[in-house]
């Protein structure tokens, strides 16, 4: 009997472990130690982004932080073709954000960390240099994985855009799109936790039935 007792307790305890660990949010420091940065001698990014990428499990309410500086640039776009051609030129404000300290002056050093907050694919690069930054390796895709849901931090959609009230005649307009990507997402951590506490229950009454 105390053998199976034993196993019990250390089902229970692999359990209650699995369940601590899926509560966390990562920060993902691209490139690793190499950072974000292109090597004008070599003409090559520092190391393989998408390399790098392959690597981790991203999800809702993780980081990406660059570590970098001025000489490049960080581009985050949802659309595969913006992505694809190295350039922001005919991309859409709505798709496509550029991350950057503002500055000018070539060399300065800059962090910028991005919280994932659209599941899916998501990509970036740099468009310094012509695109020759991106077409040389400064590039990378990730898939943005539900995991718990967006945190409550990052939960709070922006005050969709004011609009004109409207008068009898409009009322048939359509709808304004830029609604569509401040959208919450439908699950939040807490709901995710809720589930597995039940579900933790269910498991001790489980083993209680068959003892
Ligand atoms: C991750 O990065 C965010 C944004 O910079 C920061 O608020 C948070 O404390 C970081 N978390 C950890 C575990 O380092
Ligand atoms: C660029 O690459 C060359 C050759 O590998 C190396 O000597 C140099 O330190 C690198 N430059 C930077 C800024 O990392
Ligand atoms: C880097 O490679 C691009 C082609 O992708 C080329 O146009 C450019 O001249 C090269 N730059 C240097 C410094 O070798
Ligand atoms: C993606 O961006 C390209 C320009 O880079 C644009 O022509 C296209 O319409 C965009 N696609 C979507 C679905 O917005
Ligand atoms: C961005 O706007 C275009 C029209 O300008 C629309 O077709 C597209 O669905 C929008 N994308 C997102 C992510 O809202
Ligand atoms: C940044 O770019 C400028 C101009 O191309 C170059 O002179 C400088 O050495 C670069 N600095 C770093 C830290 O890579």
């Amino acid at each position: 009997m105390a053998p199976a007792v034993m196993a019990k307790l250390m089902v229970i305890a692999l359990f209650i472990t699995a369940a601590a660990a899926a509560t966390g949010y990562t920060n993902h420091t691209v490139g690793g130690a190499a950072g974000w940065f292109f090597n004008a001698t070599t003409n090559r990014s520092a190391t393989s982004y998408p390399a790098w990428a392959a690597d981790q499990t991203f999800n809702l309410g993780d980081y990406i932080v660059f570590n970098t500086n001025t000489n490049q640039t960080v581009i985050q776009t949802y659309n595969k073709t913006t992505y694809q051609s190295c350039n922001t030129d005919d991309s859409s404000d709505n798709d496509t954000f550029q991350y950057d300290g503002g500055s000018s002056k070539f060399g300065e050093a800059l962090t910028i960390s991005i919280p994932l907050t659209i599941e899916g694919p998501n990509y970036y690069f740099s468009d310094a240099d012509d695109g020759v930054q991106c077409e040389r390796g400064l590039a990378f895709h990730i898939d943005v994985k539900h995991g718990l849901g967006l945190p409550p931090s990052l939960n709070q959609p922006p005050p969709p855009p004011y609009i004109e009230p409207p008068s009898p005649d409009t009322a048939q307009s359509p709808p304004v799109s830029t609604v569509t990507t401040a959208e919450p997402p439908k699950g939040n951590g807490f709901t995710t936790r809720a589930n597995i506490r039940l579900g933790f229950c269910g498991f001790l009454g489980f083993l209680l039935f068959f003892h």
